[in-house]
């Protein structure tokens, strides 16, 4: 199965695809994490691409097209993929498509997380992550069960994004609406956009994805 997870910053898309990973045995393929683990590196990918992520714009469509194409030819991608924040521009989306047609792979669903932007900030700005395995935790929706011990690995180290400020953050929506957005009516031109209400609990958009899922 091969899924993309379209929606804002925020929207939870990374959530949704961490729990899709361990329960379908789908690789979660997040240009984001990649772009950030290339910055960490300092790889030329990681120079080119820091300044324009702390500014909350997009890195240009040659460098993460590149990124995603090498990385669905690795064999653990062959039971199949979620892209989470990939496609994000038109070109993008031209890219990705002339890609599977390549590969004979088709894509099976894009499913949109529908989120207002007023929640969003508060969302990002109180995000953390586990420094060591990632897992991914929220100050008020999502802490982990034993205070600063992460739930999965129990590492006491925690790590929040460069680019997770309110003022960011505004750039970063910005760049959805105009930019992402209108791969909306692409892809429904296609049939093949689904929705979920993004503003629910976590555990409901997991089932309401899980629905989506059982009709493909
Ligand atoms: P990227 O890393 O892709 O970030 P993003 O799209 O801005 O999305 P986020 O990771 O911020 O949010 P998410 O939807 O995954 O939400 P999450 O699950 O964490 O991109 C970062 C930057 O990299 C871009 O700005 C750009 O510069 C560059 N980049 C990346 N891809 C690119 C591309 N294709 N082209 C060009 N540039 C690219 O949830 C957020 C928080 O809310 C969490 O704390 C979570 O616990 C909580 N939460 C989740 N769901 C819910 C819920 N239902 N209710 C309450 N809380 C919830």
């Amino acid at each position: 199965m091969r899924l993309i997870l379209l929606g804002p910053p925020g929207a939870g898309k990374g959530t949704q695809a961490q729990r899709l990973t361990a329960t379908h045995g789908l690789v979660q393929l997040s240009t984001g994490d990649m772009l950030r683990a290339a910055v960490k590196a300092g790889t030329a990918t990681g120079l080119k691409a820091k300044a324009v992520m702390d500014r909350g714009e997009l890195v240009s469509d040659e460098i993460v097209v590149g990124i995603i194409a090498e990385r669905i030819d690795q064999p653990d991608c062959r039971k199949g993929f979620i892209l989470d924040g990939f496609p994000r521009t038109t070109k993008q989306a031209e890219a990705l498509d002339k890609m599977l047609a390549e590969r004979k792979l088709k894509l099976d669903a894009v499913i949109e997380m529908k989120v207002n932007d007023d929640v969003l900030v508060e969302r990002i700005t109180g995000r953390f992550t586990c420094a060591k395995c990632g897992t991914g935790y929220h100050d008020t929706f999502k802490q982990p069960k034993t205070p600063g011990v992460c739930d999965v690995c129990g590492s006491k180290e925690f790590t929040r994004r460069a680019d997770d400020k309110a003022e960011t953050v505004v750039s970063r929506l910005k760049a959805y609406h105009q930019q992402t957005a209108p791969l909306l009516p692409y892809y429904e031109g296609r049939g093949i956009l689904r929705q979920v209400d993004g503003m629910a609990e976590i555990d409901e958009v997991t089932q309401q994805i899980e629905a989506v899922l059982a009709t493909l």
